[in-house]
């Protein structure tokens, strides 16, 4: 049997640089906590029952935000260090022998490519562990990397412990190792907490493994950038603006024409197909999928939605959670809430808001309405100002509108209603009971006019 390669992915610690409620790995970049993004690149060279996740601060939000991956975790309860979190994996990896793969939860630009390289040195070699190394014009706040003559490493040596010369380094430790799983677990008991920080750290495994006569090898990659490790809020920016920059360029040569792609933002998960256009300041967030030679107009907003071929969204509209078909036509400002799906073809107009609503192939809602829980045919035209009252105070209630039914402007439909195909509404009417089909419904006071009124009001004055 093969020996598996188990991926041990260190999460447990709060970041206090960041100075942030929230743990580190769960902060975003690319639209992905830093988390999944460092499991995506594991998941990609071994299956999920060999990743494991030591988790500590915000456990629980930690593993929320994993629930899909089927990764397993161990809990590090203190955080005393990498070398600490590492070691709460000893008795659930031990026994499976092979390799043991080593990466931190705030590297999230690691990709799977250099993942499998990492392990290809190792397997080839007869070193008992390899770790990737870069050179870094500032290598501020990395570990540095002493090499022996040969070229292998001696040890690691921390930013608050190196002395000057140690830190003119400029080969810094990205943080990814790989072991031969019996020796990491034979001399992981060894590392020790005297250092300035009283940590157990995992880089003094290095000078140990050396002690104890195993060699240590490096695998310099030259795109260092890959290796950022994100310790502040200004490195979540400058990786969240490396992953946006990513994708765009990437969509750009996938056929989709991007307006001053340095507005834009695009999260990793995006789809989107050939000829379509984005706007300047457009945000296409979360797991949305757009067709082809459709167009997301400036400064709009879509998330997790699924755009069909040719759908045109005008600037300023915002979509959240909601289906959209081929050649529809939404906005300028238009809003639509979770749960909606729009039929093709359909126009939905400036200041229109639709939640929870199905409109129908066709169906027009051109300005200024509110429909919300309701149902709409086929090529109905629903009038200026047209409101759906779908809440009581206390429960909401549905509205059914047929097709080709012709609603009048300032309409107010009292839900629970229906209205049947082919029916008209009269502008201004209030609408609290059924209308059959082909019906005229009027629900609005008789206009009442009284000749000379306004003239004899002037006089008496
Ligand atoms: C670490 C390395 C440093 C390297 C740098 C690369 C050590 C001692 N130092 O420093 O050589 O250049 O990463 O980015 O390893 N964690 C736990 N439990 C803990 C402490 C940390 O799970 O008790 C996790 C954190 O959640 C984080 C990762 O380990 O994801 C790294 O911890 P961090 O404190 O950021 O290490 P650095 O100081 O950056
Ligand atoms: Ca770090």
């Amino acid at each position: 049997m093969k020996s598996p390669i188990n991926i041990v992915i260190l999460a447990a610690g709060l970041g206090t640089r960041m100075k942030s409620k929230r743990a580190k790995v769960l902060h975003r970049a690319g639209g992905l906590t830093l988390i999944e993004h460092v499991v995506n690149a594991a998941s990609g060279i071994t299956t999920p029952e060999h990743i494991t996740v030591v988790v500590g601060c915000q456990a629980e939000q930690v593993k929320a935000a994993l629930a899909q991956s089927g990764v397993r975790f161990v809990e590090q309860k203190e955080q005393k260090g990498t070398g600490h979190a590492l070691m709460m994996c000893r008795e659930a990896l031990s026994t499976q022998g092979g390799l043991v793969v080593v990466a931190y939860g705030d590297g999230p630009l690691l990709s799977r490519v250099t993942l499998q390289a990492l392990v290809d040195r190792q397997a080839a070699g007869d070193r008992a562990a390899t770790l990737i190394t870069t050179r870094l014009d500032d290598p501020t706040g990395y570990g540095r990397i002493i090499q022996g003559k040969d070229g292998d490493v001696q040890s690691i040596v921390e930013q608050k412990a190196a002395t000057p010369q140690q830190l003119a380094i400029p080969l810094i430790n990205s943080g990814i190792y790989c072991f031969q799983a019996d020796l990491l677990w034979k001399h992981i008991a060894e590392i020790g907490t005297d250092n300035p920080a009283g940590e157990y750290y995992l880089t003094d495994i290095v000078e140990i493994l050396n002690r104890a006569g195993h060699k240590v090898a490096a695998l310099e990659i030259p795109d260092s950038e890959e290796l950022l490790g994100i310790n502040t809020r200004a490195e979540l920016a400058a990786v969240d603006k490396i992953f946006r920059d990513r994708k765009v360029r990437a969509l750009m040569l996938e056929g989709v024409t991007i307006e001053k792609p340095e507005t834009v933002t695009i999260d990793c998960a995006v789809r989107i197909g050939e000829d379509s256009i984005v706007g300047p300041f457009a945000q296409i967030l979360g797991k949305t999928e757009i067709g082809e030679d459709s167009r997301i107009g400036a400064c709009s907003i879509v998330e997790n939605s699924k755009l069909g071929d040719r759908v045109q969204v005008n600037p300023f509209t915002s979509i959240v959670d909601s289906q959209v078909q081929a050649d529809a036509q939404i906005g300028p400002f238009a809003r639509l809430r979770p749960g909606n799906r729009v039929g093709p073809g359909a126009h939905i107009g400036n200041f229109v808001e639709l939640k929870n609503t199905q409109f129908g192939a066709g169906a027009k809602a051109n300005h200024l309405a509110y429909l919300g829980d309701a149902e709409i045919g086929d090529k109905t035209n629903i009038g200026a100002g047209t409101i759906t009252c779908n809440y009581d105070g206390a429960q909401k209630h549905r509205t059914r509108i047929g097709k080709e039914v012709f609603v009048g402007s300032n309409s107010t439909l009292v839900a629970p209603i229906e209205i049947g195909d082919e029916s008209y509404i009269g502008a201004g009417s209030v609408i609290t009971a059924a209308v059959p089909k082909d019906a005229l419904a009027l629900g609005r006071a008789r206009q009442v006019v009284k000749e000379g009124w306004a003239a004899k009001r002037k006089k008496k004055k």
